[in-house]
């Protein structure tokens, strides 16, 4: 059967009352200008579903003021053939009015877990998160939704949120998909000059370094956190943080303080104009660039 692409919003919420009279429905939301990444979220929700729908929506709510709002990529056509040949049987595609419809005020907000790491810096952008996939989950009702653990904060967030609004939708975290270097797969990427390519590897560098020297048995937070700053440093890349926290809770841990066999250690630092992130559990993943030249 091929694939469906909707845009209007009483059509989605209909096509997918009709998959789950008769089957399981996974979603997995996106932004678009898709890459490898998204359609192993798709491949995922495959196996967990019968039907999988494919959200593509720039959500203007979780953009700050100054950010990428207006030159964020953009390719419905390309993202259909990707997601269809992934296997995906609906495509939803809203305009901003139908998401936010005149006269809106209502946000969703998840407090605390969105203060730290990404929410220093961008203070609003994880309420935006939370309202948009709240109305996706209200409009979808979906039994599972799949996520990527690039951004691991989002994945937490979306599983407090769920847990604390009572929603019926399994959230499921899936790894960080790369390229052969390490590089993690970002719609943002194509910002990047193949300089700015080559910098930006600084990232998954001082990542692997703390990968391995965890594996090795260091647990001084400190130590494990200079690792990556100074391979930012050495790329000519300008931190905006560099954490260590509790696994679970993302709460971040001190310099000064050791980190248990199992913590997410959380990158995020500007190339050029493009903020960029990514992460690794320590004592979980492994190292993002397998051996260092
Ligand atoms: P977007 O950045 O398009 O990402 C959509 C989903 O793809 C997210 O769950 C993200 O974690 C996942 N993803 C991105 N890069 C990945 C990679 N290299 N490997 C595995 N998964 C990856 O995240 C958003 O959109 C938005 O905030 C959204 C949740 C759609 C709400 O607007």
């Amino acid at each position: 059967m091929s694939i469906r692409v909707i845009h209007d919003l009483e059509e989605f919420r209909a096509a997918c009352e009709d998959v789950r009279r008769g089957g399981r429905l996974g979603l997995v939301p996106t932004m678009g200008a898709l890459h490898r990444g998204h359609l192993r979220l798709v491949e995922r929700a495959r196996e967990l579903a019968d039907v999988v729908a494919v959200t593509i929506f720039v959500n203007p709510t979780q953009f700050g003021a100054n950010e990428d709002l207006d030159r964020y990529p953009r390719d419905l056509e390309g993202d259909v053939a990707k997601v269809e040949s992934a296997g995906a049987r609906l495509v939803f595609a809203p305009s901003v009015s139908a998401m936010y419809p005149p006269g809106e005020r209502t946000r969703v907000r998840v407090s605390g877990l969105t203060q730290a790491l990404c929410g220093e810096s961008r203070p609003t952008h994880f309420e935006g998160v939370t309202t948009i996939v709240t109305k996706l989950f209200s409009v979808a009702g979906p039994c599972t939704a799949v996520f990527g653990r690039k951004d691991y904060q989002q994945l937490k967030v979306i599983q407090r949120m769920t847990q604390d609004l009572l929603l019926p939708v399994q959230v499921v975290g899936e790894r960080t998909v790369r390229e052969g270097d390490g590089l993690a797969l970002s719609s943002r990427n194509a910002y990047l000059s193949a300089e700015q390519r080559e910098s930006a590897l600084g990232i998954a560098r001082g990542l692997s370094r703390a990968v391995r020297a965890h594996h090795r048995g260091e647990r001084s937070v400190g130590v494990l956190v200079d690792m990556v700053e100074s391979s930012l440093r050495e790329a000519g890349l300008e931190q905006d943080y560099v954490t260590l926290t509790d696994a679970d809770t993302i709460a971040p841990l001190s310099t000064k303080e050791s980190c248990a066999d199992r913590a997410l250690l959380a990158v995020a630092a500007k190339c050029g104009q493009t903020r960029l992130i990514d992460n690794v559990v320590l004592g979980e993943d492994p190292a993002p660039i397998a051996e260092e030249a």
